[in-house]
């Protein structure tokens, strides 16, 4: 940090030399709070007189409720009651939420159907944690079983298409016209597994009526948008729903409203005093939702030159029997690659599986696999640089709207790339390069990811001891939001960071984005300093300080509504240098560097983390992560992170992010977002290293040493 402050702040003003803050590298301004425990997490707020939930989840994968033997359970120790679909409060679910109609999943004991295997049919509350789960693993629930189906094949003769954020097709020009008239066609077709989001915290919330106020202490990716549900689901003035997420351990896209929140409330209703319900690893691979496999065929056509004549790619994914959520796979190739002929399209199929949701870079993720793969094929027939390929085929504007891209520096992050990897030195030939037991390879992949903001709220607040408090509702969901808002408000009063207290993660600060979409940061960024900047022209003027402080509130509703349509994305390189092991199949990364065009970076120290933690995770779906299905009992298999692989330390290695300028001109503060692109095209990346060191193609991931051998 470097601040040269010689401020005076009086009760009329400010007067101050102060450097920027934005762009500058700060430490989490509540990282003393967490590494010394101090930060409290939703099932760490103490509450007197608080009760436990434990869920008891289905066992069955489709069906019916008979019978609950909830007597025998009632009489346990310390047991107060069992909630299930017979004496549950009722719930309105035909609304229309900040997402959308919610998933009924969250909509807990409502009927007698199951759905799914881990559906929850009953809430046992106790005094003590360890009481409720001894008494719900006691619970008895009888079904009535019928048949089901969870694996998503192919070609499903109930797939159809849905819009989601987006249209499900778009066509353009004539597919098999323009396919017929390319020199060079690469057909084929991709899959990726079922994948969960696993967050370190574990879901949690506490629930309670306090003075008619319902208040839930919670992790979550929005507080505006949980409160927003649970007045909704319980037919709730929005007045009188306090929603609480102070330090939020990881969310992914997992954690909006889900079972254990609305659980808690109808728990804390029944019976008037706090009720916690906090998830089990295991139950979130049923209730967190998850990334759908995908199938994903590509068609390309070229040009000999590598110039794409035809573009095709088709997704389908599965969602569950009582939500309709599409993993928009298809939708990258409509901002990534333009050809003569551009179909895409994003399908699903109902199964009796749990309901998939928005996990990082939903789409992006597993898209971006397949296409930037497809794309390193056609390099390979062509004869072409890959990198090379990639600048050949750079649109002038949108592919599918036909819209100007505001800021498309996808080229240059490729040559800054390459010239940091190395790759001029690069051979083209696979198969070629061998060190004692080891095949070595190098691949690289592009990466986009939308640009958005949404409407917030905030407060910035002038106290006479010189110090300002900022309020809003934002969530930092670890990815150094609370920081980073608070080098931009400071920035905006041109004080230093340090005289700032940013306060997050309350509804009662009022409306504001979600931390999701890679759009939290610059949503919230833009309100505060809308705040703070009028805050700091008023004190100018010479505006009085209350001795409660002067407090200047902003709406960006309007704002935002002025943006000129355009295709607003981040870009970036990814790089990847793998050895594959020829006698185990071992695939280990060697080294990795993502070179990222994604707007004006806010505080480089947390955003090389955001880059970095994507990154990782592309290592760990490319060799890791897969969630395994049993197709006779409908349930997950090995639902903890034992068996369920993720990359650890050992399989992370040398691994750089940076980034170019990229200061978006129609951002107050410059932002285009960081949340999500760090995964996009990584994964592909490392597969077309497996590709470069051994010859073989990979398209189906994890590449585990069973299929590479
Ligand atoms: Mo993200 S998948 O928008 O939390």
């Amino acid at each position: 940090m470097t601040t040269v402050t010689t401020a005076t702040t009086g009760t009329t003003g400010t007067t101050s030399v102060q450097a920027p803050s934005v762009g500058t590298g700060h430490t989490r301004v509540e990282g003393r709070d967490k590494v010394t425990g101090a930060a409290r997490y939703a099932a760490e707020v103490p509450f007197a007189d608080l009760a436990h939930g434990w869920l008891v989840l289905s066992t069955i994968a489709r069906g019916r409720i008979v019978a609950l033997d909830t007597d025998p359970v009632l009489a346990m120790p310390g047991v107060l009651a069992v909630l299930d679909h017979r004496n549950a409060p009722h719930l309105v679910t035909d609304y229309q939420g900040m997402l959308g109609t919610p998933d009924p999943t969250c909509a807990v004991f409502q009927h007698d159907r199951v759905p799914h295997l881990g559906w929850p049919v009953a809430l046992v509350v106790a005094e003590t944690s360890e009481q409720a789960r001894e008494a719900a693993e006691a619970l008895v629930v009888r079904y009535e079983e019928e048949p089901h189906e969870v694996e998503l094949t192919g070609e499903h003769p109930d797939a159809y298409p849905v819009d989601g954020h987006m249209p499900a097709v778009t066509e353009k020009g004539d597919l098999d016209a323009q396919l017929a008239a390319s020199a060079v066609v690469v057909d084929a077709e991709y899959t990726t597994p079922e994948e969960h989001h696993n967050p370190m915290e574990p879901h949690a919330a506490t629930a309670r009526w306090d003075d008619g106020r319902l208040e839930v202490i919670d992790s979550n990716q929005g507080v505006t948008w949980v409160a927003g549900e649970l007045a909704n689901l319980f037919s709730l003035d929005p007045a009188s729903v306090r929603v609480r997420s102070e330090h939020v351990g990881g969310g992914f896209g997992s954690k909006g409203v889900r079972a254990h929140q609305v659980a808690a409330v109808m728990a804390a209703t029944l019976l008037q005093r706090p009720v916690r319900v906090v998830l089990t690893r295991r139950q979130m691979f049923s209730l967190a939702g998850y990334r759908s496999p995908t199938t994903q065929r590509i068609r390309l056509g070229a040009d000999p030159d590598g110039r794409l004549r035809a573009l095709e790619h088709r997704s389908l994914s599965r969602t569950s029997t009582v939500y309709e959520f599409v993993e928009p796979s298809a939708g990258v190739a409509r901002v990534m690659y333009d050809a003569d002929a551009h179909h895409t399209a994003n399908r699903v199929v109902r199964l009796d599986v749990p309901s998939p949701t928005y996990m990082r870079a939903p789409g992006e993720a597993p898209g971006s696999f397949a296409l930037e793969a497809a794309l390193d094929e056609l390099a390979e027939k062509c004869g072409i640089d890959p990198i090379e390929l990639r600048l050949r085929n750079e649109p002038e504007t949108g592919p599918v709207s036909g819209l100007p891209f505001a800021g498309r520096n996808l080229a240059a992050c490729f040559r800054e790339g390459a010239r940091r990897f190395g790759w001029a030195d690069r051979d083209r030939r696979p198969g070629l390069r061998r060190e004692g037991r080891w095949l070595l390879g190098t691949g690289t992949a592009a990466a986009s990811f939308p640009s958005g903001a949404a409407p917030s709220t905030a407060t910035a607040t002038a106290h006479q001891d010189g110090t300002f408090t900022v309020r809003i509702s934002a969530a930092d969901i670890g990815t150094g939001a609370r920081t980073a808002l608070t080098l931009v408000a400071a920035d905006a009063l041109q004080v230093a960071p340090e005289r700032i207290r940013m306060r997050i993660g309350d509804s009662d600060f009022g409306p504001a984005m979600i931390a999701g979409g890679s759009m939290g940061t610059r949503s919230w960024s833009w309100a505060v300093k809308t705040a703070a900047g009028e805050l700091r022209e008023r004190l100018a003027l010479g505006a009085d300080i209350p001795a409660e402080g002067l407090t200047v509130r902003s709406d960006t509703t309007e704002a935002l509504g002025a943006l000129a349509p355009a295709e607003r994305h981040s870009f970036g390189a990814q790089f990847a240098e793998v050895a594959v092991d020829v006698t185990t199949g071992e695939v280990r990364v060697r080294r990795m560097l993502g070179i990222f065009a994604a707007g004006r970076i806010v505080n480089p120290l947390t955003a090389r983390n955001q880059f970095l933690g994507g990154m990782i995770w592309g290592i760990s779906m490319a060799l890791h992560e897969e969630a395994a299905r049993d197709r006779a009992s409908g349930g997950p298999v090995g639902a903890d992170l034992a068996g369920y692989h993720v990359a650890t330390h050992a399989d992370v290695p040398r691994i750089e992010a940076d980034w170019i300028d990229d200061t978006d001109p129609d951002d107050p503060v410059g932002i285009k977002g960081i949340g999500e692109i760090g995964i996009v095209g990584a994964a592909a990346a490392v597969a077309n290293a497996v590709w470069h060191a051994t010859g073989v193609r990979h398209r189906s991931l994890p590449i585990r040493p069973d299929r590479v051998l």
